[in-house]
């Protein structure tokens, strides 16, 4: 096998920190990253790492926000991923995930389940034996947490109206890591609607969805501008934590 410019044990792991995961999440890997200091490796690991598609992917974004974001996910995601399949991070089986939710975006490796999420510089990684989704959302001005409320269910529109306006952009944007992690966790992502699912905009989340648990996910030092959420598959957690 051939060596990748960086080994897949190599110094890159400062670069991204494990999470801890709530207890009743089960067994699942979490792992942190800023966008700034992956994309400097990430520019070192790119030729050799991205396949074909994700070049091309890649080179569609007209923003370099969005472009470096793109880059740090990925190559990120290979060497996790790499490090778990035991294969070198250019041989991951990275490719759509099948049916809809493939067609919807979701990237997928047979066997593997993960899901993958930036915002505001924040990278979030989530992997385990079940479906999963995870969100991270930075934390908005006023004017854009007014925006981001419009879409979102009619109870949870209300609680966040209630909220004080100093208090409000966090709160929002809780809510929204709350249900995009539901919404990525099924593999719809916004293609449904945001304002069916009730997740909650109280303290803590709600469960508008059989078969689906969803977790606020405290980021620690370094995260208070912005907030984070993961929802776990049911049927894992409660196989896992009822002992
Ligand atoms: C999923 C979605 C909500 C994420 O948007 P976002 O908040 O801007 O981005 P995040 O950084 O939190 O997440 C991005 C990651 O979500 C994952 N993702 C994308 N689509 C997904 C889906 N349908 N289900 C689960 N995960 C998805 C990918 O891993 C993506 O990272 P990548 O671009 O490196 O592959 C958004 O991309 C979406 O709604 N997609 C569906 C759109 C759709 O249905 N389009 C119709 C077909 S064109």
């Amino acid at each position: 096998m051939t060596e990748s410019p960086v080994s897949s044990r190599g110094p890159r792991h400062a670069l991204w920190t494990p999470l801890p995961a709530p207890r009743r999440a089960g067994d699942v890997l979490l792992v942190r990253a800023r966008v700034t200091e992956l994309v400097p490796w990430a520019r070192t690991v790119e030729a050799a790492w991205l396949d074909p598609a994700e070049r091309a992917r890649r080179d569609g974004f007209r923003r370099e926000q969005d472009r470096d974001a793109f880059l740090a996910r990925r190559c990120l995601l290979r060497a996790v991923l790499a490090e778990q399949l035991g294969t070198e991070p250019a041989a991951v089986p990275l490719g759509p995930a099948p049916g809809a939710a493939g067609r919807r975006g979701r990237p997928g490796v047979p066997g593997l389940h993960f899901s993958l999420s930036s915002s505001g510089g924040h990278v979030l990684l989530a992997t385990g034996p079940r479906e999963l989704g995870i969100d991270v959302e930075a934390v908005p001005d006023l004017a854009g947490a007014e925006q981001m409320s419009r879409i979102l269910h009619p109870a949870e529109r209300r609680r966040l109206a209630r909220t004080r306006r100093g208090r409000r952009p966090a709160a929002v944007a809780r809510v929204w890591a709350r249900k995009e992690s539901l919404l990525k966790a099924m593999g719809a992502g916004l293609s449904r609607d945001p304002a069916v699912d009730r997740v909650g905009a109280g303290r803590f989340p709600r469960r508008p969805l059989p078969g689906w648990r969803i977790l606020d996910l405290p980021l620690g030092p370094g995260g208070a501008d912005a907030r984070a959420a993961l929802t776990v598959s049911e049927s894992w957690t409660d196989r896992r934590v009822r002992r």
